[in-house]
């Protein structure tokens, strides 16, 4: 069977998606409009490759880029309705892409920042969530990411923010601007959070400074079970060894840019999982990548990465395997 048709066809979990990232121009525009605000043109502007771009400070500089266009981007959010909008059109997406199950993070403090209430994000999105239930049948749960890029203090205040809502939010991640943010920053923060019984995940983007060592962090200070891109486990043999050992589930994200030749990473992940590592394909920010959601990015990722329909399925049981949700919950999934 053809790979759009079989791709279409297969039941898929997301686990690494950001719902700020899921901001398309048109939602934007919506938003910018009910809520009478005048953006500037960089909100509306696609992310695109710059020219010559290649080499470690150059990958920087582009995560970088991407970041302040998704900060921009996410100040036509106000209201517990745009949040539900927002998340509601991420969870019609599911539907359209045979996304039966959805792990979602969201960015609070850039929302608390401007004075919008943790409230409002949470009670949206959580709202959007029991609907996705109950009348598109995609089951799905929260990861509150916090950003490294501010204070320990700010984490902190974000996860007593979060005490009232706890039972809406199963895990808690580390996203933003990793150069100068090691995970170790956040010890007490996942200490903490460990104690509260959230699962663990964390950001390790690809090829940052200290990447590895970054990913050594986080399984052995943070103590994750996830972490989110950290493709550069494969550069210390000695840590692909303990992630196997641990059982460390690795969110990769095959997307690309406008300009881009090809879905990014495929190689490394691909040699990843033929190490033995656990490796999940997931789509990360849709509303912001060329690459888009789930249907459209696989396929391209078949034909470049030479993935055959048996790995992609591969892939899609690590998912499941990886997924925040008790062992009974999981086996109507599989
Ligand atoms: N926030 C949203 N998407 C992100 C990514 N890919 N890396 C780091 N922070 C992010
Ligand atoms: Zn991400």
């Amino acid at each position: 069977i053809a790979t759009h048709e079989f791709i279409a066809g297969l039941p898929k979990a997301e686990l690494h998606l950001h719902i700020e990232g899921t901001l398309s121009l048109s939602m934007k525009r919506k938003l910018a409009e009910r809520n009478k605000l005048q953006l500037s043109e960089l909100s509306f502007t696609p992310l695109k490759v710059p020219p010559g771009s290649t080499g470690q400070k150059l990958d920087i500089l582009q995560y970088k880029m991407f970041l302040d266009l998704y900060m921009q981007g996410l100040k036509v959010l106000h209201t517990v309705e745009d949040f539900y909008d927002l998340a509601y059109a991420y969870y019609e997406e599911c539907k359209r892409n045979n996304i039966i199950y959805a792990e979602i993070s969201f960015d609070p403090q850039p929302h608390t920042d401007r004075g919008i209430p943790f409230a409002a994000v949470i009670e949206g999105l959580q709202a959007a969530r029991v609907e996705a239930a109950k009348t598109l049948g995609v089951e799905s749960r929260l990861i509150m990411c916090i950003n490294r890029d501010m204070t320990l203090e700010s984490a902190l205040q974000t996860l007593s923010a979060a005490k009232p809502y706890r039972d809406h939010i199963t895990g808690l991640g580390l996203d933003s601007v990793e150069d100068g943010h090691p995970p170790i920053k956040f010890k007490q923060l996942y200490d903490l959070a460990r104690a509260q019984d959230y699962e663990l995940t964390a950001h390790c983007d690809v090829d940052m400074v200290n990447a590895a060592e970054h990913v050594r962090q986080c399984i052995e200070v943070l103590g994750v079970r996830r972490i989110d891109h950290g493709i550069n486990v494969l550069d210390d043999p000695t840590l692909i060894d303990t992630a196997i050992e641990r059982g460390i589930l690795f969110t990769a994200c095959p997307t690309w840019r406008d300009g881009d030749p090809q879905p990014r990473r495929v190689d490394r992940i691909k040699k990843m999982r033929d190490l033995g590592l656990k490796v999940s394909l997931n789509t990360d920010d849709p509303g912001y990548f060329a690459s888009g959601y789930m249907n459209a990015m696989l396929p391209r990722v078949v034909e470049c990465g030479a993935l055959t329909q048996d790995d992609l399925v591969a892939y899609m049981r690590n998912a499941f395997d990886g997924a925040w949700l008790p062992e009974d919950e999981r086996q109507e999934f599989i």
